[in-house]
């Protein structure tokens, strides 16, 4: 038994997630926590809100209500949303916890002591209406370049045009609107990440077998122009982990806060205290502290591929920096983008499926299926309304729900209710049993590697089999000529749907629990042995017809959605 640490990137808490969020990170972390539980192993899955930093600020101010109050409820949603798409989180943190405020600044304090923070003076807008600094988009102005009058503080959105503050014509605050601006002087915290380049790039050479996509942008970042930068870690913001040092103010930083992407990493553990603080662990130091039994930890990372950067370089020059015996990252599994219907998915633009969306229209396991099974891995990914439809309808409903279907009614007809007796197995259930064998060792293989994509392709052939077995005995031609060989290939066929729920319960837990609470299977374990797992029912145990475990999709539902989802969410 091995101990897996599994972390997904913590979604900002500005709103609801589309569908391409939710494949880069949180989905497969899902797939691979399910998958490492059902093989016995012991495993912690941590994910929480991201709620600092600009973009929660304004999005509360948006919905008209505090900072703070927006967060909780917003929280809560996405909770619930992962809920409805059976994200296993063994625990939900929350970014602004009072765990993660006194790690994070225990974690500044550390860096300081060890020399790895210098203090820089910059010039900064300064509004005296809203007596504060404007972060750069709280500042709009008329664009020098074409003379658009809403361009922002570091971006034209009409032309593109990376701006600063100082270029805009006529720039005043988003705030209040006030053109009282000066530029002032103003402090901030630079984590010295060039002083760690070495010992960062030393530790990726040394990772093995990371996916080309992690070590090829983090590659990128530390050798580009001229090599890795210094990072400003502090914020002129209200909301967020105010500036410490330990549980010591630090002069000069009052009112000022740590940069939201220096505190939501660090939440990756303080989540494990708050999973401790709610009652459903003892000890989060064996799975953080290598000096306090998690040496022995294998910590895997999911994310899309723009948080790469962070999580192979910035974050780990926190924990290194630190000197202490903090766990390192062991494996980062990243993702491409999944596009929708020729464009991008967009947050901002509301273009694409949200996640709330998504299960108003149908189950999780249908989206969960198609989303693991194109995910993103090798380059982007593109979501259709053909090809969802197609999938679903082929995969779940024809192969696997099919076969379920089959198997159980025509059992229920001809013998009843309960698995029936009777003949032995001849050489083409001896080729099935090799087959199954064979393929159960190249899905485990793939499941093993976090090759998603190629693991759902290996189940699915799984489920192939068995059709292909169903197809070519045809039981119901059997049993006119010979009831027993017929009873004997039911009898395995009604074990093979047992095996099918266990197998693919990482990918489809609720048909998977649907499909074993019809079989009456008392035990799920995974299979050692294949021969052996299709005995697990033995002749006269009783089990239930399911229902419809997967219907299709129709194609006026498809062209429904498609033109319900054709433009943006309000
Ligand atoms: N909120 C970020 C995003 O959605 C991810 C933060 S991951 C963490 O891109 F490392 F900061 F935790
Ligand atoms: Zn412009």
């Amino acid at each position: 038994m091995t101990r897996h640490l599994i972390t997904s990137a913590i979604p900002y808490i500005n709103g609801i997630k589309h569908l391409g969020n939710l494949v880069g990170s949180q989905l497969p972390a899902d797939l691979f926590a399910r998958y490492q539980r059902v093989r016995g192993h012991e495993v912690l899955f941590l994910c929480a809100t991201d709620e600092h930093g600009t973009p929660a600020e304004l999005a509360a101010k948006k919905a008209g209500k505090p900072v703070a109050e927006y967060c909780a409820e917003m929280h809560q949603v996405q909770a619930e949303i992962a809920r409805g798409f059976r994200l296993s989180f063994d625990h939900f943190g929350r970014s602004s916890s009072p765990q993660n405020y006194k790690l994070t600044q225990h974690f500044a304090g550390r860096l300081a002591d060890a020399g790895l923070i210098r203090e820089v003076s910059e010039k900064q807008m300064y509004s005296h209406a809203d007596g504060r600094f404007l972060p750069d988009r709280y500042i709009e102005g008329t664009c020098p370049n074409c003379g658009f009058d809403s361009a922002r503080g570091d971006q034209c959105d009409n032309c593109t045009k990376q701006l600063d503050p100082v270029d805009l014509i006529n720039p005043h605050s988003t705030i209040s609107g006030s053109t009282d601006l000066e530029m002032r002087e103003t402090k901030h915290l630079y984590l010295r990440q060039s002083a760690m380049k070495d010992q960062l790039e030393q530790w990726i050479d040394t990772r093995e077998g990371w996916p080309v996509l992690t070590t090829s942008i983090a590659k990128k970042w530390l050798n580009d122009g001229d090599g890795l930068q210094d990072r400003g870690i502090t914020r002129d913001l209200d909301w967020g982990v105010p500036v410490m040092k330990g549980d010591q103010p630090w002069p000069g930083m009052e009112g000022k806060v740590f940069y939201v992407w220096f505190d939501a990493p660090i939440e990756y553990i303080a989540c494990a205290q708050e999973w401790v603080e709610a009652g459903k662990g003892a000890d989060w130091e064996r799975w953080w502290r290598t000096d306090k039994g998690a040496a022995d930890v294998t910590y895997t990372q999911f994310m899309g591929k723009d948080n790469v950067p962070f999580h192979t370089l910035s974050f780990p020059c926190t924990i290194l920096g630190s000197g202490e015996p903090w766990k390192l990252v062991d494996y980062i599994k990243s993702f491409n983008y999944l596009n929708y219907d020729g464009g991008q998915f967009s947050t901002s633009r509301g273009r694409g499926v949200f996640m709330d969306q998504a299960l108003e229209i149908l189950p999780a396991d249908y989206w969960r299926w198609w989303l693991l099974s194109h995910a993103p891995e090798n380059s982007d990914a593109e979501f259709t309304w053909e090809n969802f439809q197609t999938s679903v309808n082929k995969d779940l409903a024809d192969v696997l729900g099919n076969f379920a279907s089959r198997v159980t009614k025509f059992c229920r007809s001809k013998f009843g209710e309960t698995v029936p007796e009777g003949g032995t197995y001849g050489p083409r259930e001896e080729a099935l049993i090799a087959a199954l064998s064979q393929g159960l060792a190249a899905y485990q293989a793939q499941m093993d590697a976090i090759e998603v994509r190629k693991a759902a392709q290996e189940l699915r052939a799984l489920w192939v089999l068995g059709n292909e077995y169903l197809q070519e005995v045809a039981p119901w031609t059997t049993i006119k000529t010979d009831a027993e060989t017929a009873a004997m290939q039911i009898r395995l066929g009604l074990n093979l749907i047992r095996l099918y729920a266990v197998l693919s319960s990482p990918f489809i837990p609720d048909a998977s629990a649907e499909l074993l609470t019809a079989m009456r299977a008392e035990g799920a374990e995974w299979p050692g042995d294949v021969a052996q797992a299709l005995q697990a029912l033995p002749a006269g145990h009783a089990f239930d017809v399911p229902e419809v475990t997967f219907r299709k999709i129709t194609d006026a539902e498809r062209e429904d959605w498609q033109v319900r989802f054709a433009g943006v969410r309000s």
